[in-house]
Protein backbone atom coordinates (compact mmCIF):
# COMPACT_ATOMS: atom_id res chain seq x y z
CA UNK A 1 0.00 0.00 0.00
CA UNK A 2 1.21 3.15 -0.81
CA UNK A 3 2.23 6.19 1.50
CA UNK A 4 -0.19 9.21 0.43
CA UNK A 5 0.92 12.24 0.95
CA UNK A 6 -0.09 16.22 -0.47
CA UNK A 7 1.36 19.37 -0.25
CA UNK A 8 -1.18 21.89 0.66
CA UNK A 9 -1.31 25.48 0.75
CA UNK A 10 -4.82 28.01 -0.08
CA UNK A 11 -1.58 30.05 -1.71
CA UNK A 12 0.17 30.52 -4.69
CA UNK A 13 3.98 30.52 -5.20
CA UNK A 14 4.23 29.32 -1.63
CA UNK A 15 6.65 26.58 -3.13
CA UNK A 16 3.69 23.65 -3.59
CA UNK A 17 4.33 22.33 -6.84
CA UNK A 18 8.46 22.66 -6.20
CA UNK A 19 7.89 20.42 -3.30
CA UNK A 20 5.67 17.92 -4.27
CA UNK A 21 8.02 17.61 -8.11
CA UNK A 22 11.25 17.10 -5.86
CA UNK A 23 10.46 15.00 -2.81
CA UNK A 24 8.43 12.96 -5.83
CA UNK A 25 11.91 13.00 -7.78
CA UNK A 26 13.94 12.45 -4.45
CA UNK A 27 11.81 9.41 -3.08
CA UNK A 28 11.77 7.97 -6.96
CA UNK A 29 15.63 8.42 -6.70
CA UNK A 30 16.36 6.44 -3.73
CA UNK A 31 14.41 3.73 -5.51
CA UNK A 32 11.03 3.90 -4.41
CA UNK A 33 8.30 3.58 -6.90
CA UNK A 34 6.82 7.03 -6.48
CA UNK A 35 3.56 8.44 -8.45
CA UNK A 36 3.49 12.12 -8.84
CA UNK A 37 -0.04 12.99 -8.97
CA UNK A 38 -0.87 16.76 -10.59
CA UNK A 39 -4.33 18.01 -9.19
CA UNK A 40 -4.43 21.44 -10.12
CA UNK A 41 -5.61 22.71 -13.20
CA UNK A 42 -2.48 25.01 -13.79
CA UNK A 43 -1.05 21.96 -14.72
CA UNK A 44 2.79 23.52 -13.71
CA UNK A 45 3.52 20.17 -11.64
CA UNK A 46 2.93 18.83 -15.27
CA UNK A 47 5.04 21.13 -17.30
CA UNK A 48 8.05 21.18 -14.22
CA UNK A 49 8.41 17.31 -15.04
CA UNK A 50 8.78 18.19 -19.07
CA UNK A 51 5.46 16.96 -19.99
CA UNK A 52 3.08 19.84 -22.22
CA UNK A 53 -0.28 19.54 -20.86
CA UNK A 54 -2.10 20.59 -23.63
CA UNK A 55 -0.85 17.56 -25.96
CA UNK A 56 -2.12 15.37 -24.05
CA UNK A 57 -5.48 12.80 -24.58
CA UNK A 58 -5.78 11.56 -20.96
CA UNK A 59 -5.20 13.06 -17.61
CA UNK A 60 -6.78 13.62 -14.33
CA UNK A 61 -9.35 15.23 -15.07
CA UNK A 62 -10.72 12.29 -17.14
CA UNK A 63 -10.76 10.23 -13.99
CA UNK A 64 -13.73 12.59 -12.64
CA UNK A 65 -15.76 12.97 -16.08
CA UNK A 66 -15.28 9.13 -16.99
CA UNK A 67 -15.79 6.27 -15.09
CA UNK A 68 -14.49 4.20 -18.36
CA UNK A 69 -11.23 5.24 -17.94
CA UNK A 70 -8.68 3.56 -15.56
CA UNK A 71 -6.24 5.48 -13.79
CA UNK A 72 -4.10 3.21 -15.06
CA UNK A 73 -4.67 4.67 -18.44
CA UNK A 74 -3.44 8.18 -17.56
CA UNK A 75 -0.36 7.01 -15.71
CA UNK A 76 2.88 8.52 -17.64
CA UNK A 77 6.48 8.44 -16.92
CA UNK A 78 9.16 10.81 -17.39
CA UNK A 79 12.04 11.54 -19.37
CA UNK A 80 13.69 10.80 -16.23
CA UNK A 81 11.35 7.51 -15.01
CA UNK A 82 9.05 9.11 -12.37
CA UNK A 83 5.33 8.44 -13.00
CA UNK A 84 3.13 11.52 -13.17
CA UNK A 85 -0.57 11.06 -13.21
CA UNK A 86 -0.82 14.74 -15.35
CA UNK A 87 -3.49 17.76 -15.34
CA UNK A 88 -4.96 19.55 -17.74
CA UNK A 89 -6.65 22.43 -18.08
CA UNK A 90 -9.77 21.02 -18.64
CA UNK A 91 -9.65 20.38 -15.08
CA UNK A 92 -10.56 23.85 -13.73
CA UNK A 93 -14.45 22.91 -15.19
CA UNK A 94 -14.17 19.85 -12.88
CA UNK A 95 -13.62 21.94 -10.08
CA UNK A 96 -15.78 24.90 -10.63
CA UNK A 97 -18.64 22.14 -10.96
CA UNK A 98 -17.58 20.28 -7.77
CA UNK A 99 -19.95 20.12 -4.89
CA UNK A 100 -19.45 19.30 -1.59
CA UNK A 101 -20.83 16.09 -1.76
CA UNK A 102 -18.37 15.00 -4.39
CA UNK A 103 -14.87 15.40 -2.08
CA UNK A 104 -14.38 11.81 -1.67
CA UNK A 105 -13.96 11.22 -5.40
CA UNK A 106 -10.32 10.60 -5.64
CA UNK A 107 -9.88 8.72 -2.50
CA UNK A 108 -12.02 5.77 -4.77
CA UNK A 109 -9.85 7.02 -7.87
CA UNK A 110 -6.67 5.84 -6.43
CA UNK A 111 -8.00 2.90 -4.50
CA UNK A 112 -7.49 0.57 -6.98
CA UNK A 113 -3.53 1.91 -8.18
CA UNK A 114 -2.04 1.90 -4.20
CA UNK A 115 -0.98 -1.19 -4.65
CA UNK A 116 1.29 -0.20 -7.24
CA UNK A 117 3.26 2.63 -5.34
CA UNK A 118 5.30 2.82 -2.61
CA UNK A 119 4.63 6.74 -2.20
CA UNK A 120 1.64 8.82 -4.36
CA UNK A 121 2.54 12.69 -4.02
CA UNK A 122 -0.20 15.11 -4.69
CA UNK A 123 0.23 18.53 -5.85
CA UNK A 124 -3.22 20.51 -5.08
CA UNK A 125 -4.22 23.84 -6.09
CA UNK A 126 -3.85 27.28 -4.50
CA UNK A 127 -7.33 28.44 -4.55
CA UNK A 128 -10.04 27.26 -1.77
CA UNK A 129 -10.95 24.15 -4.00
CA UNK A 130 -13.01 20.99 -3.59
CA UNK A 131 -10.63 19.35 -5.26
CA UNK A 132 -7.95 20.19 -2.35
CA UNK A 133 -10.52 18.54 0.12
CA UNK A 134 -10.64 15.54 -2.48
CA UNK A 135 -6.81 15.44 -2.15
CA UNK A 136 -6.94 15.30 2.04
CA UNK A 137 -9.70 13.06 2.33
CA UNK A 138 -7.72 10.31 0.47
CA UNK A 139 -4.34 11.25 1.90
CA UNK A 140 -2.39 9.73 5.09
CA UNK A 141 -0.42 13.15 5.24
CA UNK A 142 0.31 16.36 4.50
CA UNK A 143 3.35 18.62 3.78
CA UNK A 144 2.79 22.37 4.25
CA UNK A 145 5.54 24.26 2.65
CA UNK A 146 5.82 27.70 4.30
CA UNK A 147 7.25 30.75 2.79
CA UNK A 148 9.40 32.78 5.32
CA UNK A 149 7.17 35.63 4.48
CA UNK A 150 4.59 37.25 7.01
CA UNK A 151 1.57 36.94 4.97
CA UNK A 152 2.32 33.21 4.80
CA UNK A 153 1.56 32.70 8.25
CA UNK A 154 -2.29 33.36 8.03
CA UNK A 155 -2.19 30.93 5.62
CA UNK A 156 -0.88 28.12 7.35
CA UNK A 157 -3.31 28.90 10.03
CA UNK A 158 -6.18 28.23 8.04
CA UNK A 159 -4.93 24.87 6.43
CA UNK A 160 -4.33 23.66 9.88
CA UNK A 161 -7.51 24.65 10.71
CA UNK A 162 -9.18 22.91 7.35
CA UNK A 163 -6.86 19.48 8.20
CA UNK A 164 -8.67 19.74 11.64
CA UNK A 165 -11.79 19.79 10.13
CA UNK A 166 -11.04 17.41 7.28
CA UNK A 167 -9.71 14.59 10.56
CA UNK A 168 -13.57 15.45 12.22
CA UNK A 169 -15.28 13.76 9.61
CA UNK A 170 -13.82 12.67 5.77
CA UNK A 171 -10.53 11.35 7.18
CA UNK A 172 -10.05 10.59 10.90
CA UNK A 173 -6.22 9.08 10.76
CA UNK A 174 -4.56 12.24 8.82
CA UNK A 175 -1.90 13.28 10.17
CA UNK A 176 0.42 16.43 9.44
CA UNK A 177 3.96 15.24 8.43
CA UNK A 178 5.34 18.27 8.31
CA UNK A 179 6.30 22.21 7.95
CA UNK A 180 8.65 22.77 5.96
CA UNK A 181 10.02 26.76 5.29
CA UNK A 182 10.84 27.44 2.02
CA UNK A 183 11.92 29.95 -0.34
CA UNK A 184 13.97 31.21 3.14
CA UNK A 185 16.13 34.89 2.58
CA UNK A 186 18.41 34.56 5.31
CA UNK A 187 19.87 37.83 4.96
CA UNK A 188 16.13 39.31 5.44
CA UNK A 189 15.05 40.31 9.04
CA UNK A 190 11.51 39.29 8.05
CA UNK A 191 12.70 35.91 6.98
CA UNK A 192 14.12 34.98 10.41
CA UNK A 193 11.64 36.80 12.64
CA UNK A 194 8.83 34.94 10.62
CA UNK A 195 10.86 31.73 10.81
CA UNK A 196 11.77 31.90 14.61
CA UNK A 197 7.79 32.42 15.34
CA UNK A 198 7.03 29.60 13.54
CA UNK A 199 9.43 27.51 14.96
CA UNK A 200 7.94 28.82 18.43
CA UNK A 201 4.50 28.12 17.60
CA UNK A 202 4.49 24.89 15.59
CA UNK A 203 7.58 23.42 17.07
CA UNK A 204 8.07 19.88 16.17
CA UNK A 205 5.94 20.08 13.60
CA UNK A 206 8.99 22.40 11.73
CA UNK A 207 10.92 20.26 9.49
CA UNK A 208 14.84 20.60 10.92
CA UNK A 209 15.87 21.78 7.46
CA UNK A 210 14.99 24.73 5.12
CA UNK A 211 15.06 25.14 1.23
CA UNK A 212 16.69 28.50 0.77
CA UNK A 213 15.58 31.02 -1.84
CA UNK A 214 17.07 30.64 -4.81
CA UNK A 215 16.48 31.39 -9.00
CA UNK A 216 17.96 28.38 -10.07
CA UNK A 217 14.59 26.57 -8.47
CA UNK A 218 12.41 28.41 -11.71
CA UNK A 219 15.45 27.72 -13.64
CA UNK A 220 15.05 23.68 -13.25
CA UNK A 221 11.08 24.45 -13.76
CA UNK A 222 11.44 26.18 -17.19
CA UNK A 223 13.82 23.09 -18.17
CA UNK A 224 11.53 20.23 -16.98
CA UNK A 225 13.41 18.83 -14.67
CA UNK A 226 13.16 18.48 -10.90
CA UNK A 227 16.14 20.68 -8.97
CA UNK A 228 17.64 17.17 -7.52
CA UNK A 229 18.31 16.63 -11.09
CA UNK A 230 19.12 19.82 -12.71
CA UNK A 231 21.19 20.93 -9.87
CA UNK A 232 22.01 18.40 -7.68
CA UNK A 233 24.70 19.56 -5.69
CA UNK A 234 22.42 22.81 -5.00
CA UNK A 235 20.84 23.56 -1.47
CA UNK A 236 17.53 22.95 -2.53
CA UNK A 237 18.67 19.91 -3.93
CA UNK A 238 20.43 18.85 -1.04
CA UNK A 239 16.94 20.08 1.19
CA UNK A 240 14.95 17.92 -0.82
CA UNK A 241 16.50 15.00 -0.59
CA UNK A 242 17.01 15.62 2.68
CA UNK A 243 13.16 15.49 3.12
CA UNK A 244 12.51 12.02 1.12
CA UNK A 245 14.97 10.72 3.98
CA UNK A 246 13.07 12.28 6.57
CA UNK A 247 9.88 11.06 5.88
CA UNK A 248 11.43 7.18 4.82
CA UNK A 249 13.03 7.58 8.40
CA UNK A 250 9.23 7.94 9.73
CA UNK A 251 7.10 4.83 9.74
N1 LIG B 1 13.17 28.01 -2.83
C1 LIG B 1 12.79 28.80 -3.84
N2 LIG B 1 13.44 29.95 -4.09
C2 LIG B 1 13.06 30.77 -5.10
N3 LIG B 1 12.05 30.52 -5.94
C3 LIG B 1 11.36 29.37 -5.74
C4 LIG B 1 11.68 28.46 -4.69
N4 LIG B 1 10.80 27.42 -4.74
C5 LIG B 1 9.98 27.67 -5.78
N5 LIG B 1 10.31 28.83 -6.39
C6 LIG B 1 9.67 29.47 -7.55
O1 LIG B 1 8.57 30.25 -7.06
C7 LIG B 1 7.44 30.11 -7.90
C8 LIG B 1 6.27 29.50 -7.13
O2 LIG B 1 6.64 28.21 -6.67
P1 LIG B 1 5.66 26.96 -6.83
O3 LIG B 1 6.38 25.77 -6.34
O4 LIG B 1 5.10 26.93 -8.21
O5 LIG B 1 4.53 27.39 -5.79
P2 LIG B 1 2.96 27.00 -5.73
O6 LIG B 1 2.80 25.66 -6.34
O7 LIG B 1 2.64 27.02 -4.27
O8 LIG B 1 2.24 28.08 -6.48
C9 LIG B 1 7.89 29.26 -9.08
O9 LIG B 1 8.30 30.11 -10.11
C10 LIG B 1 9.07 28.48 -8.52
O10 LIG B 1 9.99 28.13 -9.53
MG1 LIG C 1 1.51 25.04 -7.77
Amino acid sequence: MARKIAVVLRKGGSGKTTTAVNLAAALHKKNKKTLLIDLDPQANATISVGIDPIELKKHVNNLFTDINIQPEETIMKTGFGLFILPSHPDLADTEAGMKATQVGLLRGILQPIEELFDFIIIDTPPSESYLTVNALAAVDEVIIPLQAHYLAMRGLREVLEEIEQVKRGLNPNLKIAGILPTMVNKRTNMARTVLETVIETYKELVYPFQVDFSIRHTEASLAGLPIILYRPEHQGSQAYLQLADYILKEK
